[in-house]
């Protein structure tokens, strides 16, 4: 190949930066030129694409975002939107692509793909929820960031004797609630994996008050819903000052962790060596700390199992 593309797509996570570095210099320095579409999807549709050469990717390492932009694209996700960017790849000269994203846009990949367009996706969520690996990059970013906020939280929680009920992202998975839950001594983690009813949360709270506890925090993955229901019902039933607190977007942001640049690197030089070699249709993964790559297709059919071994710690230890 004499020109790849690399973009970023879906929600951003803290990494993809390093990972787009990455993959920049591994294809350079294999005499591939690369080009940066910007806004995932969406630019590769419009031809918005800009040269990328070693120092464009200087000083960006460090930082959360993506410099590419991201995009979600509908438009994609129809024949003529595929069309219209398989022409677009042809009139850029475009020969492969290394997506940045997540299983959407690992689909887009796919189709790409099927069309001619060899792609190589990289896992990046801070959900973690992307079936085919262990790892997606951005998840220990953002795993650090909620701990920090909810360190801060429990301060002011516990000078006021209160429960602190905080919603985590995670889009439908509860894997940041879980992990971020247990590094933050949550007296419960709420997750849509594992239905808990309120009710058993107030039983919780009750318990560990017999046990002397005068502060609590409770995790909430946002697929639960309703924490703001949550929080009056636990107010009610324990007389329990119970304040709410959405993290949001807050979490997706920041500078990227090692774990993340590390893994974003090794990953961009794995997905160019595949692309290098003219093959596409692959997503790179993390299996027992190593990379490897899987078809696109067997990709989006795995199952990711959520960690019940370390929820019942989680439950065990919280008491
Ligand atoms: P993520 O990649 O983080 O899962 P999305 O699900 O929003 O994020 O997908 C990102 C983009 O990938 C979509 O806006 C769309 O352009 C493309 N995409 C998603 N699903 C499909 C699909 N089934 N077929 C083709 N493209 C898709
Ligand atoms: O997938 C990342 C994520 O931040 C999810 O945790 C969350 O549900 C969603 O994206 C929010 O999307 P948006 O940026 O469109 O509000």
């Amino acid at each position: 190949m004499k020109t790849i593309g690399v973009l970023t797509s879906g929600g951003d996570a803290p990494g993809m930066n390093a990972a787009v570095r990455s993959v920049v210099r591994t294809a350079i320095s294999l005499g591939i030129n690369v080009k940066g579409i910007r806004r995932g999807y969406s630019g590769l549709i419009e031809g918005d694409v800009i040269d990328l050469d070693l120092r464009s990717v200087s000083n960006v390492i460090q930082y959360g975002g993506t410099f590419l932009y991201s995009a979600r694209c509908p438009e994609f996700k129809t024949e003529e939107g595929i069309n219209a960017a398989v022409e677009s790849c042809k009139k850029l000269g475009i020969e492969g692509i290394v997506v940045i994203g997540g299983d959407g846009s690992f689909r887009g990949a796919r189709d790409l793909s099927l069309k001619g367009i060899p792609c190589v996706g990289i896992p990046a969520t801070i959900d973690n929820d992307i079936s085919s690996t262990e790892y997606c990059i951005g998840f220990d970013t953002a795993m650090n960031t909620v701990v920090d906020l909810v360190d801060k939280l429990r301060d002011t929680a516990n000078s006021h004797d209160r429960c602190s009920v905080v919603e985590v992202m995670g889009r439908g998975a509860g894997h940041l609630a879980l992990q971020t839950g247990i590094a933050v001594g949550a007296t419960a983690i709420m997750v849509s994996e594992v239905p808990m009813k309120v009710e058993e949360v107030i039983e919780r709270i009750k318990d560990t008050q017999k046990n002397a506890k005068k502060h609590f925090i409770i995790i909430v993955a946002e697929s639960v819903g309703n924490t703001e229901g949550i929080s009056k019902q636990i107010q009610d039933a324990t007389g329990i000052e119970t304040r709410t607190t959405i993290l949001g977007h807050i979490q997706r942001g920041g500078n990227p962790t090692v774990r993340d640049r590390v893994y974003a690197t090794r990953m961009g030089y794995a997905a160019v060596q595949l692309l290098n070699e003219g093959i596409g249709n692959r997503v790179i993964a993390i299996k027992k700390d190593e990379i490897v790559d899987y078809d696109i297709y067997e990709a989006l059919n795995m199952k990711k199992p959520f960690d019940i071994d370390v929820y019942n710690v989680a439950n065990i230890t919280s008491i």
